[in-house]
C-alpha cells in the first residue's frame, strides 16, 4: 500500500526529490494556494499577535495528509519572523525529550509537532502545561529524595499537526487557540499548483494536461507534484519532454490511475463492498479485514478522498457505496426491498 503513488503520506523519496519538495514549498502566503478561509484566519491572528506584541497563540492544524499542514506551518513562521523546529509525536519518546526541546527554544519561536495525537501520555500532560503557563515542571530524582523542578519558559508557539483529530485527548485540544481543518483542493487550485510547480521545476505542459492532471490528483498537492514528476519523466524517455495529453493520458494509464485519481487499491476497496456486502452498509473492522489493509490506512488515506467525490458514504451502520459509486463501477445499485426468488 504504503507505494501507492496516490498515497498522499510524505515518503522518504530520494535526498533529490526532497529537495525538489522543499523549493516547491511556498514561503509565504502569497504563494501559498487554497486554503483561503484558513490563511485569513491565521493572518488576522498574526497581524493581532503582532499588534500586541505578544507570540501567536497555539494553532491546531488536522485534515487528510497531503494537503498542506507543514507546509502551512513554515509559511506562519516566515510570516511571524519566527524561527520553526520541526518534530513529530513519535520523536518525543520521553518528558526529558520534550524538556530539551521547550528549553532551547526562543521567544516567539515555534515548535511544530507532527503527528501530535502519537505524543505518549506522560509527554502530553507535560506539554499542555508547558502550553498553558509557560513553564515545565520536572522531576529530579528518584525515590524520597526525589524533588521537582519549575522551570521559566520562552514565550512559543506550538503548531501541532494530525491526521485524526479525534484521538487528540481533550486537555491537550483545549490548549489550542486555533483549530483548524485543511480542506480538499478545488480542482482550478490544484491546476495553479501543477502550473507553479511546473514553471519552477522548468517542466513544459499544456494547459489541457495541466487540467486533466489537476482532475486526477485527488485534490491533493502532494500527489499533484508527484504525478506531476512521473509524468515528466514518462514526456522525456517516449516524447519531447512536452507533456501534452496523449503523453498524460499514456503515462497515468501506466501509473494505474483513473480518470478520478483512483488507483486498483482504491477500485478493490470499493468492489469490496459490493461484492460481499451487496453495497453495503459494512463496518470499518469487516473492510478492513476483507481488504488487508489497517483500519487506520483506511480511515485516512482511502476514505476521506472517496467521501468527498462521493463515491462512499458514512452511514452509522457502516460504509456504503452511493448511487455514484454504482455509476462507477458499472453496476446497478440494489432496489430497496430487492428480494430474490431464485
Ligand atoms: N505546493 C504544494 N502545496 C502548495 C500550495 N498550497 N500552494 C502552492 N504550491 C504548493
Amino acid at each position: 500500500m504504503i507505494d501507492r503513488i496516490v498515497n498522499a503520506v510524505a515518503d522518504n523519496e530520494e535526498p533529490q526529490e526532497v529537495e525538489f519538495e522543499v523549493t516547491l514549498r511556498p514561503k509565504d502566503f502569497q504563494s501559498y494556494i487554497g486554503q483561503e478561509r484558513l490563511k485569513q484566519n491565521i493572518k488576522l491572528a498574526i497581524t493581532a499577535a503582532q499588534k500586541r506584541g505578544e507570540p501567536l497563540d497555539h494553532i491546531l492544524l488536522h485534515g487528510p495528509p497531503g494537503l498542506g499542514k507543514t507546509t502551512m506551518a513554515s509559511v506562519i513562521a516566515h510570516e511571524m519572523g519566527a524561527q520553526i523546529r520541526i518534530t513529530s509525536g513519535p520523536a518525543i519518546e520521553r518528558a526529558g525529550d520534550l524538556a530539551s526541546l521547550l528549553t532551547n527554544l526562543e521567544n516567539g519561536d515555534i515548535l511544530f509537532i507532527d503527528e501530535i495525537h502519537r505524543l505518549n501520555r506522560t509527554v502530553e500532560e507535560v506539554l499542555y502545561a508547558a502550553m498553558e503557563d509557560f513553564q515545565l515542571d520536572i522531576m529530579i530524582g528518584k525515590g524520597p529524595s526525589a524533588r521537582s523542578l519549575r522551570l521559566d519558559l520562552p514565550k512559543f508557539t506550538i503548531i501541532g499537526a494530525t491526521t485524526r483529530a479525534g484521538s487528540l485527548a481533550a486537555p491537550l485540544r483545549d490548549r489550542f487557540g486555533l483549530i483548524h481543518r485543511l480542506e480538499f483542493y478545488t480542482p482550478a487550485e490544484i491546476e495553479q499548483i501543477i502550473e507553479r510547480a511546473a514553471r519552477i521545476l522548468q517542466i513544459r505542459i499544456k494547459k489541457p494536461a495541466a487540467q486533466e492532471l489537476a482532475k486526477r490528483s485527488r485534490l491533493t498537492p502532494r500527489i499533484a507534484n508527484r504525478l506531476l514528476k512521473r509524468v515528466r519523466d514518462y514526456a522525456d524517455v517516449n516524447g519531447d519532454g512536452i507533456i501534452d495529453m496523449t503523453i498524460n493520458q499514456q503515462a497515468l494509464k501506466l501509473l494505474d490511475i483513473d480518470e478520478l485519481g483512483l488507483d486498483s487499491a482504491d477500485r478493490g476497496l470499493l468492489e469490496a463492498i459490493l461484492n460481499n456486502y451487496n453495497g453495503g452498509p459494512v463496518g470499518l473492522e469487516t473492510l478492513a479485514a476483507l481488504t488487508a489493509e489497517e483500519r487506520g490506512t483506511i480511515e485516512e488515506l482511502y476514505e476521506p478522498y472517496l467521501l468527498q467525490i462521493g463515491l462512499l458514504e458514512r452511514t452509522p451502520k457502516g460504509r456504503k457505496l452511493t448511487p455514484k459509486a454504482y455509476r462507477y463501477l458499472n453496476k446497478q445499485p440494489k432496489r430497496k426491498n430487492q428480494s430474490s426468488f431464485f
